[in-house]
């Protein structure tokens, strides 16, 4: 049974005075056996963030927002992958806002998988759309690229055991309060997973969580988890309020325990 994950995404929200509350607040309020949960503060947060979740509640996982192609060198103002080891276990990689404002091309959103995944990072590949390209029919090609140009290449088997999880992110959904249907997000997690099959992944394709992100609330997180296919969310401007975290991860645990494994 596939792994139920909901990872907060608080973007550039919070400071290093503010986080570590914030975060032992929605530790305290999404306790929910077998869901996995992640807080993806901004860098300068992650030491506050894991301090407090150390002393609160360690089950849950500390994530970075984005992690530099290269180990190091004259970069100034990025952060690579060994870096964020001691700080953070997971990593946002290939957002749509760094696509968008940062550039990242799919070949060098493959580079940062898999320098994550040599730090001991599970990444959250994000995938998506934007509204015309989906207008115009060709959503489930773009994903289709965007999970080529990041994995062809890498070891499925190392990659799943790796930790990888995808999260499928319309473009047009996210920050806009305008979210997919359940039905929608469904139909591109099986063609995630169609894609993964074809390229040469049919071994983990199937195992490998595929979360849901753009406008989720407490509200209409029943509509994506009702879907078998959706084994989470991914989390952003609701992730920053305690109460719409404790409604989501509260969804998410009847899917846990549907799924056999809140033990
Ligand atoms: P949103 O962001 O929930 O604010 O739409 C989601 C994301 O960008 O991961």
């Amino acid at each position: 049974m596939r792994e139920v994950v909901v990872a907060a995404n608080w973007k550039m929200h919070t400071t290093p005075a503010d986080a570590g509350d914030l975060a032992r607040t929605i530790a305290a309020r999404t306790r929910e056996p077998g869901v996995t949960r992640v807080i993806c503060p901004p860098y300068v947060c992650l030491e506050a963030v894991g301090v407090a979740l150390a002393d609160a509640d360690p089950d849950v996982a500390v994530g970075a927002q984005n992690v530099h192609h290269e180990l190091a060198g004259a970069y100034t103002g990025e952060v690579s992958a060994p870096m964020l080891v001691g700080l953070a276990t997971w990593v946002i990689v290939g957002h749509s806002e760094r696509r968008r404002d940062a550039g990242e091309t799919d070949e060098l959103i493959g580079r940062k998988l898999g320098r994550a995944l040599d730090a001991g990072l599970r990444p959250i590949l994000c995938v998506g759309e934007q509204l015309e390209e989906r207008e115009a029919g060709r959503a489930a090609d773009v994903v289709d690229g965007h999970l080529r140009g990041a994995l062809e290449g890498r070891d499925p088997a190392a990659t799943h055991a790796g930790g990888l999880v995808v999260a499928y992110e319309p473009v047009w959904a996210i920050g806009t309060g305008r979210n997919a249907t359940g039905a929608d997000a469904a139909a591109m997690a099986d063609a995630i997973r169609t894609s993964l099959d074809a390229l040469g992944w049919a071994d983990v394709a199937g195992a490998i969580p595929v979360l849901y992100g753009g406008s989720v609330t407490s509200t209409n997180v029943d509509t994506f988890f009702a879907e078998p296919s959706i084994d989470g969310a991914l989390v952003g401007g609701a992730s920053l309020k305690p109460d719409e975290m404790a409604g989501i991860v509260a969804r998410a645990g009847m899917t846990a325990r549907a799924r056999g494994l809140a033990g």
